[in-house]
This record gives C-alpha cells, sequence and structure tokens, in this order.
C-alpha cells in the first residue's frame, strides 16, 4: 500500500488547494490510441476558481475522474494541500474525500431516487465516519447553504426540478465542509434562467467559504463568469491558460473563439 507522501520539490505554493501535474490517461493500449488527457497541468488555488474548457471529447471528465481516483493516470501527479494523491489507496482517498467532493453534470442520474435528501446527504457524513449527533446539524446547514429548506431533507428527488436537484448535489459535496470541489458541467444540463442562479450560488459559496473550485465546462461564456482563471483544452492538451478576462476577450488560439458560444451569462 501507498504511504501519503509529501510533494518533492514541486513548486506549489501554500494557498494551492489543487495541483495537477504533467497528467497523462490513455484508454486503452500506448500505440493503439492517443491519450484522452496528454501532459497537462494546473493549480487552483484556496478561494479560487479555475475554468476548465474544452468541446465535447477534448478530456475534460477524464481529468475530474484521475482527480477523484475514479481513473488512474499514466503519467503525472495530483497534489492536494501540497500532498501527493495520485496513488492513494482506497483508504486514504477516504481521508481525502473530505476535502474533495465533485458534483457531477445529470441531476437526475446523481441523486438515488429511492433515498430521501436527508439520506443522500447522510451518505457521505457515514463513510467519513463524522458523529452522528452532527448528521442532522450538518445536513440542514448544508441546505441551507443552498438555498433549500430544511423540510427538504424528507423528500424524495422526484418531487425536486433540475436546479433544485443540482443544489441538492452541491448540498453533498457541502456537507463534509470540503476545501476543494470539481465540478463536471454541472449547469450543462439546466436551462439559462437556473443555469445563472446555480451560478451565482457557486460564486457565494466560493467566496463566503474560501473554496478552490475546478469548474468544468464546455462554454467559455459560461466559465468566465465564474473562473478567474482558465484552461483551455484540446484533445487532452492545454491550448491556451490565463486570466479568465484575458483569454475570453483576447483569445490566443483560434480554437479558444471557437468555445465562446453565444450563452448568455448572469450579471
Ligand atoms: N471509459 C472510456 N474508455 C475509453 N475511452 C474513453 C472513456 N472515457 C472517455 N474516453 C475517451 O477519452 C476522450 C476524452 O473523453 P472525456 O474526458 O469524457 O472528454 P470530455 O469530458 O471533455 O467530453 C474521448 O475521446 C473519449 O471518447
Ligand atoms: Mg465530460
Amino acid at each position: 500500500m501507498n504511504a501519503l507522501v509529501p510533494a518533492p520539490s514541486a513548486p506549489v505554493p501554500s494557498a494551492t488547494a489543487l495541483s495537477v501535474r504533467d497528467l497523462t490517461v490513455r484508454y486503452g493500449r500506448a500505440g493503439k490510441t492517443l491519450p484522452a488527457v496528454d501532459g497537462v497541468s494546473f493549480d487552483v488555488a484556496r478561494g479560487e476558481t479555475l475554468g476548465l474548457v474544452g468541446e465535447s471529447g477534448s478530456g475534460k471528465s477524464t481529468i475530474g475522474k484521475a482527480i477523484l481516483g475514479l481513473q488512474p493516470p499514466n503519467a503525472g501527479r495530483i497534489l492536494l494541500h501540497g500532498t501527493d494523491i495520485t496513488r492513494a489507496s482506497l483508504r486514504q482517498r477516504r481521508v481525502t474525500a473530505i476535502d474533495l467532493r465533485v458534483v457531477f453534470q445529470d441531476p437526475y442520474s446523481s441523486l438515488n431516487p429511492a433515498q430521501t435528501i436527508g439520506q443522500t446527504l447522510t451518505e457521505p457524513l457515514r463513510v467519513l465516519r463524522v458523529p452522528k449527533d452532527q448528521w442532522r446539524p450538518r445536513i440542514l446547514e448544508s441546505l441551507a447553504a443552498v438555498g433549500l429548506p430544511a423540510d427538504a431533507a424528507d423528500r424524495y428527488p422526484a418531487r425536486f426540478s433540475g436546479g433544485q436537484r443540482q443544489r441538492i448535489a452541491i448540498a453533498r459535496a457541502l456537507v463534509c465542509d470540503p476545501q476543494v470541489i470539481v465540478l463536471d458541467e454541472p449547469v450543462s444540463a439546466l436551462d439559462l434562467s437556473t443555469q445563472a442562479q446555480v451560478l451565482n450560488l457557486l460564486a457565494d459559496l466560493r467566496d463566503s467559504r474560501q473554496l478552490a473550485l475546478l469548474f468544468i465546462a464546455h462554454d467559455l461564456g459560461v466559465v468566465r463568469f465564474l473562473a478567474q482563471r482558465v484552461v483551455v483544452l484540446y484533445r487532452g492538451q492545454v491550448m491556451e491558460a490565463g486570466g479568465a478576462e484575458e483569454v475570453t476577450q483576447r483569445p490566443r488560439h483560434p480554437y479558444s473563439v471557437a468555445l465562446t458560444a453565444a450563452a448568455p451569462v448572469p450579471q
């Protein structure tokens, strides 16, 4: 079993919550296929949102899966607060899971229809062995943080709209009080006005809790609202990286221009 080894002399500033270094992920055998992710590096600091943008198939979700330990990388490293978690065991992942949570794209398939919202939010607390007397207050606090009433805990997912379900998924991510959240296209399945509400909620949470967010999207317009910095991905490689303003207003790569769809963004 791998020990949690401190990072060697990687240039990771202390405020850095999440670092990805030279990440390469390949599905299938070398020589047969191009890597889905090819030598990608970036950092996300506390209180910062990094937008990871690229067209469908560019490797965004694969990066997210590698960070969460769901897809083993072929090369490179992933560091959480400077600790190398690239090859952390399941037991070690349980510890990092307190700090590193995920919100997926589809709010319909990501919630178990047979469980009440309260049961869904209890799951991570149980896995992380949070004392039982803290469950109810933590769940109510998380629901309040995403703008849902306390009685939502006793209802089933079918009672909620897509936007509300995505709030529930965010509450589930927040219930362990993490510092880093990976959001894989969290608003792509929502209509535009609901997108704006959820983006506003995420911006509030980022600022009030000093969260580090890795915000994955296929549209630069959506990313610009939330992210301070942007990484543009194309066929598994970083095409361009920089300030969100800079990349969206003056993209250096023609591909970045194509990602700026005519999506309205909340003001
Ligand atoms: N489980 C898998 N097995 C084989 N190939 C995959 C798998 N998941 C994704 N891929 C391939 O890897 C590439 C990147 O996919 P993905 O990371 O899902 O991109 P994105 O999230 O940007 O749409 C694509 O070419 C996709 O077909
Ligand atoms: Mg994806």
